[in-house]
């Protein structure tokens, strides 16, 4: 399989092509639209959130309620382009010329020869990833006709951590999906929250970092044979895709550095006459192959880099010294990304299945 996205924060619409679906996948539209509103959700977030009530648009490749095989192609109306419509026409938006450190104002401005850094924002921005949560709600899809659920909530706040990090995921996710900062630990819930209204207080912006799992992963999923197939590679570089995202785990890793291989590796045993694990710090994956144990990732969120009191730097239109720009911000998006965070497992999982398993039709794959 293969994705596209396409589309400007404010401009009409976001796009996206989802190619290499099987045939006859019928789709719960309302489980899309349910995953785009929990990405609006979350606690931190800013005015915008109230504007966009995202609905999914399904443009082709899908007739009588089943993929077709074609490419699926979906659409998210941006409404906020009412707003914005008339100012892009009259051309009366002023330029902004002065880089946010941390976004890709600077890079882009210099990489594209373009002295607007709106040209590049409207781009770089994390509206894009509406797109990809609904490309995700529809992996979702077909993974769960398979008995794959993927779970993801929020680990770390700013300096706050949540105590619960490994058992029962369905619970945590459960527990987490009852409060605004997604996160299993109420006390650490409302800690999180304290921190990152002190954020906003301060004019300043917080991090943090999310768990996402799958289970019920049939072992086999990627390869051991080629750099480019292992699927640790391939989550990894799928989570470093999303804005903001700076440091990826699977399972204990960080941890593991600091403990001798007798008590990282997962010792094999026989249960039943069948092969199980004492424990899972690899989180899942060994050799770049799933071995059928819960997938676990931790991904590691900067702070938003927009930031009301203004980071130093060049106004590139007189070459001074200035504050950086302030567009419309979140404080914090951890608990949205989330939702990101899933879709993009989700879509890896995906792709891995339909290589291992893939046909033409939904009968074929689970056949
Ligand atoms: C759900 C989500 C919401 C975000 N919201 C904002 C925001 O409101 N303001 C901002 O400056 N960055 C926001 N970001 C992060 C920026 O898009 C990102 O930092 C920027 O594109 C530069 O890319 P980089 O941080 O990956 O280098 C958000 C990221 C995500 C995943």
């Amino acid at each position: 399989m293969r994705f596209l996205t396409g589309g400007e924060s404010h401009g009409p619409e976001l796009t996206g092509i989802l190619e290499g679906l099987p045939a006859g996948l019928a789709l719960d539209i309302d489980k899309v639209n349910h995953e785009l509103a929990r990405r609006q959700a979350g606690y931190g977030r800013n005015t915008r959130m109230q504007i966009e009530q995202d609905q999914i648009i399904i443009r082709g490749g899908f007739i009588y309620g089943k993929t077709t095989g074609a490419p699926l192609v979906l659409a998210i109306r941006n409404k906020d382009y009412e707003n914005w419509e008339e100012k892009w026409k009259d051309g009366s938006l002023d330029k902004l010329t002065i880089p946010r450190p941390g976004h890709a104002d600077l890079a882009g401005m210099q990489k594209y020869q373009i002295d607007d850094a709106r040209i590049i924002l409207e781009r770089a921005s994390a509206r894009e990833t509406a797109m990809r949560v609904a490309i995700g709600a529809v992996c979702k899809q077909l993974l769960n006709l398979m008995n794959v659920q993927i779970f993801g909530f929020v680990h770390q706040i700013g300096p706050v951590v949540s105590k619960i990090n490994d058992g029962n995921y369905l619970e945590q996710y459960q527990v987490s999906e009852q409060n605004a900062l997604r996160c299993a630990d109420l006390d650490a819930a409302d800690q999180m929250q304290a921190a990152i209204d002190k954020a906003k207080e301060n004019g300043d912006t917080i991090g943090g970092a999310i768990t996402v799992v799958a289970e019920n992963i049939p072992v086999g999923l990627g390869s051991h044979v080629h750099w480019d197939r292992k699927l640790d590679g391939r989550i990894g570089g799928a989570m470093l895709s999303i804005p903001a995202m700076k440091g990826v785990e699977i399972g204990e890793a960080f941890g593991n550095v600091s403990l001798p291989g007798t008590q990282v590796q997962d010792g094999i045993q026989l249960v039943d006459g069948k092969v199980a694990r004492l424990q899972n710090r690899a989180g899942g994956i060994e050799g770049g192959i799933s071995n059928g144990q819960p997938i676990v990732v931790k991904i590691y969120m900067k702070p938003i880099s927009t930031i009301t009191l203004g980071m130093p730097s060049v106004d590139l239109s007189t070459m001074k010294a200035d504050a950086a720009i302030y567009q419309r911000s979140d404080t914090c998006a951890v608990p949205s990304a989330v939702v990101v965070c899933e879709a993009m497992l989700a879509w890896v999982l995906a792709d891995a299945v339909l290589e291992k398993f893939g046909g033409d039709s939904i009968q074929e794959v689970l056949r």
